[in-house]
């Protein structure tokens, strides 16, 4: 990775003289110029500027780069980008058992040929228009709070598009990302846990960036939605990942501070469910009523035609008029 060059170029606009980078990193002229043309090859828009430098203009869509150096964060070390994966979470839980990468990793794609989504369902995933991440944590908390992981998710997703369009993005129980009442995003999360302890979690999270509506599968056309659908422009990726990662470690901290309080409160205000007409299917058994509610567990709690109160952790949720 170039951060240490890219380092330099950390003022908008600045111009910085081929001197002072040769200088700063202790290379040759000759070699800071490679530097600079290997960026150029990945994307980075860089002018030379003459006698005085060169200049970044313009970083690419997604690059682990531009995403570490903005986002400063303490619990987020490092970024891995892969320009095609069958799955980012698939990858995470396989370099994080056999290969021990460390809590914090976040896995980027551009595209997933085998991308997974809840209930054994597959993840539409062309390449150079969405995001396909994976956060491996190890945290600290009990396989109980395990739920409350993939709410952070959810919010962080919620509040880092909000930021980025002005649009209220809603999160349909459990964990979909909504516009109109169509999806923009989902959360898979898989937990490797003992049976007091969480050992690891995948945090998996797919949103719609710039894919275009005419480009979804047919049959995902009446459900799904994207970014560039509900603005009409197109948006960074970068941009929304380190929204989503800051928004996420704000929470995080909230959560080991203040518990869950906060989180399902504001779980509550976004949830496009709670009063709601409502069919979920739960294993063979399909239950429709009114979404009265979301406990502190994350728990829908859903009242029967019969009149019937009834909790349910998890399940496929369809909202009917
Ligand atoms: C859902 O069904 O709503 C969850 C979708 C989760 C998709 C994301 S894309 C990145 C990560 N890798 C995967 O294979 N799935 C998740």
């Amino acid at each position: 990775m170039s951060l240490d060059i890219l380092r330099l170029f950390k003022d908008r606009n600045a111009v910085v003289s081929g001197e002072k980078i040769s200088a700063e990193l202790g290379i040759s002229r000759a070699a800071v110029w490679k530097k600079i043309e290997a960026l150029r090859k990945k994307g980075f828009v860089i002018k030379a500027v003459p006698s005085k430098g060169y200049q970044l203009l313009h970083y690419p869509d997604l690059s682990p780069e531009g995403i570490l150096l903005r986002l400063d964060s303490g619990l987020f070390k490092e970024v891995l980008f892969y320009q095609s994966l069958d799955s980012t979470n698939k990858r995470a839980l396989s370099l994080a058992s056999k290969e021990g990468i460390g809590s914090g990793t976040v896995i980027i794609a551009d595209s997933q040929d085998k991308g997974k989504g809840r209930l054994g369902r597959s993840w539409f995933s062309p390449s150079g228009a969405n995001i396909y991440m994976s956060i491996v944590l190890q945290p600290e908390i009990a396989p109980r709070d395990a739920t409350l992981i993939t709410v952070i998710a959810a919010l962080a997703c919620a509040a880092a598009l909000r930021t980025a369009t002005g649009l209220e993005f809603r999160i349909k129980w459990p964990n979909d990302i909504v516009y109109s009442g169509k999806k923009t995003g989902g959360i898979l999360t898989e937990i490797r846990s003992d049976p007091d302890k969480i050992l690891m979690a995948v945090i998996g999270i797919g949103i719609n960036v710039n894919t275009g509506g005419d480009q979804f599968p047919e049959e995902l056309r009446p459900i799904a939605t994207s970014v560039r659908s509900e603005t009409g422009r197109h948006h960074s990726r970068n941009e929304i990942i380190i929204g989503i990662l800051r928004e996420f470690e704000g929470r995080y901290l909230l959560f080991k501070d203040k518990g869950r309080g906060p989180l399902i409160k504001e779980l509550r205000t976004l949830s496009s469910t709670i009063g709601q007409k409502v069919r979920v299917i739960v294993g063979n058994e399909v239950i429709t009523g009114i979404a009265e509610d979301i406990d502190d567990e994350g728990v829908l709690l859903l009242r029967t035609a019969s009149g019937e109160p009834r909790r349910i952790s998890s399940g496929d949720l369809t909202m009917l008029r």
